[in-house]
């Protein structure tokens, strides 16, 4: 335990109290059951992290401010505990808890009997902020009980629905859990530019309940920061959802700022850190999208990115075009076994629609048959099995293809890139005056064409690719949402030369942002759970 900075005389009464509290905590846990624990939200603050939690809110205050102080669910005062190790006590000038459970309330009051703490056994969301501006807290920490709605009385939910209104205008839905209204019902109790600490279910991020507690944090105080621990954190052993802690003050926001975003490790040291915009958490109906995706770095919708959902590849360079794509006919003239070839698309500009369906063999349902000249055996060994193959080959020699840059610097030189089909591509140029005015398109391909390098191959990633194997009806939605992605966007992250011609290559298309796709994933992901 460290108690820098502290009078010596204080650091030990709270050494010493913060161990008796820890016992008599571990006691009062014991002596009760799941389902009275449950019914109360019971679940204690390791004193570590209630440390970790004061010491970093304490370099969101002024220095040598005097504190006020207000817990509003204490139980037997980890936080309080932690605000005595990290603040001198002549700073603090007042200290006021609430708790609902007597036995809770009056092991606190014994333990804390000799400091400025004022505890009220009561309900806290049935009690009336200061009137007094200058007595509301600056400092307001809390862990408060996370009691599902459906342990909620119908007579509670309506008195908790006008509190909500009373405090903060905002009326919640019937599902919101009595976090939620602890969260709201505070708001009268913090003074102007106040800072509150919250530890709360992640689960408000996500769920359409959390939304209104979104619009509040937003637009009528200041969101400093949102730290998400991990759900296997050990240190939340008995608490079954993932926890998150946010940092808000009670400052009208300005129209854009900077919200900290971090996640995992510890509050010092998240593994991930990041800022959002207020105006994109404005947008985002969904806070946690990094968890949908399985990545926790880009939990949030704007960060979201098309190298999230897809590996990106330029289609095939094959060294030579005219030699190595072939049509029906010259297949037919040369005598080429259909083992050694793999369809492929035609350049964009010969495309009619830019969805590809494909014929009973699995090529593209259109005239323009292509195929790309794919073998991988040696010279030797094409000559005995495959001879017309390699007369043809020994043409490309006699024509100096092999000679061609590409070809050259291959180990095989008629040797081609390995390309899987894949349902996504888009044009890797074009011009403003195209027929629709867009640069790029967005393909949907149903065959097993693979594609020349004017195209980029989009490969999903592994849970976008699960997800379309699970529910191919969402093929559509995904090729939608990828023509949603605004042309200017995607003309911002690729190039333009002189004469108006766009190019994007594959890395600048995997910068564009995903935001279109995110909707259709937690469209599927609400339907599908
Ligand atoms: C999650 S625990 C947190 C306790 C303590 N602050 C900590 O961090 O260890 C929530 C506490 O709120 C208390 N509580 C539940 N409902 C309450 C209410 N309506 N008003 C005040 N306290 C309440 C519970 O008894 C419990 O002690």
């Amino acid at each position: 335990m460290t108690l820098q900075n502290l009078d010596y005389e204080q650091s030990c009464y709270v050494a010493s109290t913060e161990a008796k509290r820890v016992v008599e905590q571990t006691q009062l846990d014991a002596s009760k059951n799941a389902a009275e624990r449950n019914r109360l939200g019971q679940f204690s603050t390791p004193n570590a992290l209630a440390i970790e939690i004061l010491n970093y809110s304490k370099t969101l205050l002024p220095p040598h401010e005097k504190i006020r102080f207000l817990d509003p669910a204490i139980g037997t005062g980890s936080f309080y505990s932690a605000l005595l190790q990290s603040f001198p006590i002549e700073q603090i000038e007042s200290a006021v808890g609430y708790e609902i459970d007597q036995d809770f309330a009056e092991t606190a009051l014994k333990l804390w009997v000799n400091t400025p703490l004022q505890l009220n056994i009561a309900d806290f969301t049935e009690s009336i902020a200061p009137k007094n501006k200058q007595v509301r807290a600056n400092l307001l920490i809390c862990n408060p009980p996370y009691v599902r709605h459906h342990h909620l009385s119908i007579g509670k939910k309506t008195s908790l629905k006008k509190l909500g209104i009373e405090a903060t205008g905002t009326q919640l839905s019937g599902l919101a859990g009595l976090y939620c209204y602890f969260v709201l019902a505070a708001h009268g109790w913090m003074s102007q530019d106040g800072l509150a600490c919250w530890l709360i279910p992640s689960e408000f991020m996500d769920v359409n309940y959390g939304g209104k507690v979104k619009e509040y944090l937003l637009n009528q105080v200041t969101l400093l920061r949102v730290h998400r621990f991990s759900p296997n954190d050990l240190q939340f052993a008995n608490v079954l959802v993932s926890t998150s802690v946010i940092w808000i003050r009670n400052t009208q926001p300005v129209c854009d700022y900077s919200v900290e975003f971090t996640c995992e490790g510890s509050i010092s040291k998240p593994s991930f850190s990041h800022t959002v915009s207020r105006k994109t958490l404005q947008k985002s109906s969904k806070w946690n999208r990094g968890f949908i995706l399985g990545t926790q770095e880009t939990s949030i919708k704007s960060e979201i990115k098309l190298s999230d959902l897809f590996q990106i590849k330029r289609g095939v360079a094959t060294g030579a075009n005219n030699f190595f794509i072939l049509t029906p006919k010259q297949i037919c003239q040369l005598d080429i076994p259909n083992e050694l070839l793999t369809p492929i698309l035609p350049s964009p500009r010969y495309l009619v629609n830019a969805e590809i369906f494909a014929d009973k063999q699995g090529n593209p349902d259109f005239q323009r048959k292509l195929f790309l000249l794919t073998c991988k055996q040696q010279s030797e060994e094409l000559r005995i099995n495959y001879p017309s193959v390699w007369n043809y080959l020994q043409q490309g020699i006699d024509a100096g293809i092999s000679e061609r840059y590409l070809c050259k610097h291959r180990s095989l030189w008629y040797l081609q890139e390995a390309r899987d089909p894949t349902r996504f591509l888009c044009t890797y140029m074009g011009r403003h005056q195209s027929k629709d005015g867009k640069p790029f398109r967005f393909i949907l391909n149903h065959s097993k064409a693979i594609a020349p390098n004017v195209y980029l191959m989009m490969y999903p990633k592994e849970h976008l690719a699960s997800l379309l194997t699970a529910h191919p009806e969402l093929l559509q939605s995904v090729w939608k949402a990828l023509n949603l992605i605004p042309i200017q966007s995607l003309i911002n992250e690729g190039r333009v030369y002189g004469d108006g011609l766009y190019k994007l290559e594959p890395r600048e298309l995997a910068n564009a942002p995903a935001d279109s796709l995110l909707e259709v994933l937690e469209n599927s992901s609400d339907q599908h759970t």
